[in-house]
């Protein structure tokens, strides 16, 4: 049932394409340039009363809420938080009826998502989930759901659940900021035609597998490594540091490349592993600058880049290169890579990769 892969996770890594695939299949309006989400039955008045939007998850579903709140508020211009669920549910949020508090689950059995959820709409308001599993008791109770079309997903550390979700995050945004009015039609041509290439620049990442097993053996000998970025890759940082974790059992650790000057900066000596990544076109000469910071410490640097930036690969170790896209899909493909050299890395250490010690795919006990 693996299909001829070592494990689940390298088989799921290697689905992405089709997930995202199947999670845009009858969502995008090519003709109109527009998105369609007939699943919803948020109408335009009941966007138009929306003041705020909480976003709460667990883990790497948090993580794609981090994503969400960036997007969200740059295209639809209410107020996102994002919230760790175990966090949001014992911390009496200041959510009202004209809150709409969005819940992301793979499994949509999380329970301190679920408990998250009952506790909005005990306060009143509308629950828009982001869930893989048909009829899971987060998709029953909700009272709005986008299904991501990830396919059921086996191993223990999420990647192609992660992709969707970024998907549907990406629809969402749109379709608010069409009823909004708060996207033109020049940016969301520009993002629908960024999402169609997602597929193929997926493919195009996968396809440098052999280059980054290579760069995994040496990966796998570390104890310690550092993600940073600025804005979504700093989202993507996060991701990536606990898929390392998670398989490989190297201790990681993200952080938004500014604040490492705050304290974080103590610890980066001659060899320490920096993995920078530098997508962000907005931020991208901050983003070089704090590498510049890390390599005048001695880091042994990992960039991961646009194809178009082929100058990064000369101030650093060893660069991974994805397709230029622009920024705000960015995170799709900038995390494919840290998956990889994750799963490389875990099997070069010998680890059950699929079964990671300690951890359960459905975490239905807080
Ligand atoms: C990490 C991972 C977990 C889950 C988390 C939430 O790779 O898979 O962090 O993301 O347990 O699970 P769901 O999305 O099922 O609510």
């Amino acid at each position: 049932e693996k299909g001829g892969y070592d494990h689940f996770m390298i088989k799921e890594i290697c689905e992405q394409p089709k997930a995202i695939r199947d999670t845009l299949k009858g969502r995008l309006d090519l003709e109109k340039k527009k998105v369609v989400l007939k699943e919803i039955g948020l109408d335009k008045e009941a966007i138009e009363r929306i003041d705020r939007i909480f976003i709460t998850a667990c883990g790497t579903a948090y993580h794609a809420g981090l994503v969400g709140k960036y997007v969200i508020e740059r295209m639809v211009q209410i107020p996102v938080e994002v919230d760790i669920a175990s966090e949001f549910r014992y911390r009496d949020p200041l959510i009202t009826e004209n809150s709409l508090v969005i819940v992301i689950s793979q499994s949509g059995e999380t329970a301190d998502t679920l408990a998250a959820l009952r506790m909005a709409q005990k306060k009143g308001a509308r629950v828009l989930a982001i869930t893989n599993v048909v009829g899971s008791s987060v998709a029953r109770e909700a009272d709005d759901v986008i299904y991501t079309w990830a396919g059921p997903e086996i191993a223990v550390a999420s990647t192609k659940a992660y992709v969707t979700q970024l998907i549907a995050i990406y629809l969402l945004s749109c379709y608010l900021g069409q009823l909004r009015g708060t996207v033109s039609g020049e940016q969301l041509e520009e993002i629908i035609e960024a999402l169609v290439r997602l597929p193929g620049q997926a493919e195009a990442v996968l396809k440098q597998q052999t280059q980054i097993r290579e760069m995994a053996r040496r990966w796998a000998k570390w104890e310690d490594a550092f993600f940073i970025g600025r804005s979504l890759d700093y989202a993507v940082a996060m991701e990536g540091q606990l898929k390392l974790k998670e398989i490989s059992y190297i201790h990681a650790e993200a952080y938004a490349a500014g604040e490492l000057k705050h304290g974080t900066l103590a610890l980066i000596v001659e060899g320490v592993p920096v993995i920078v990544l530098a997508t962000q076109k907005e931020v991208y000469e901050k983003t070089i600058s704090n590498l510049q910071e890390v390599k005048a410490r001695g880091a042994y640097i990992t960039a991961v880049a646009f194809e178009s930036d082929q100058e990064i690969g000369k101030l650093v170790e060893e660069t991974i290169y994805i397709p230029d896209t622009i920024s705000l899909v960015a995170p799709v493909l900038t995390v494919i890579p840290l998956q990889l050299l994750a799963y490389y890395a875990a099997v070069e250490r010998g680890s059950d990769v699929d079964k990671p010690r300690n951890l359960a795919k459905s975490v239905t006990v807080e």
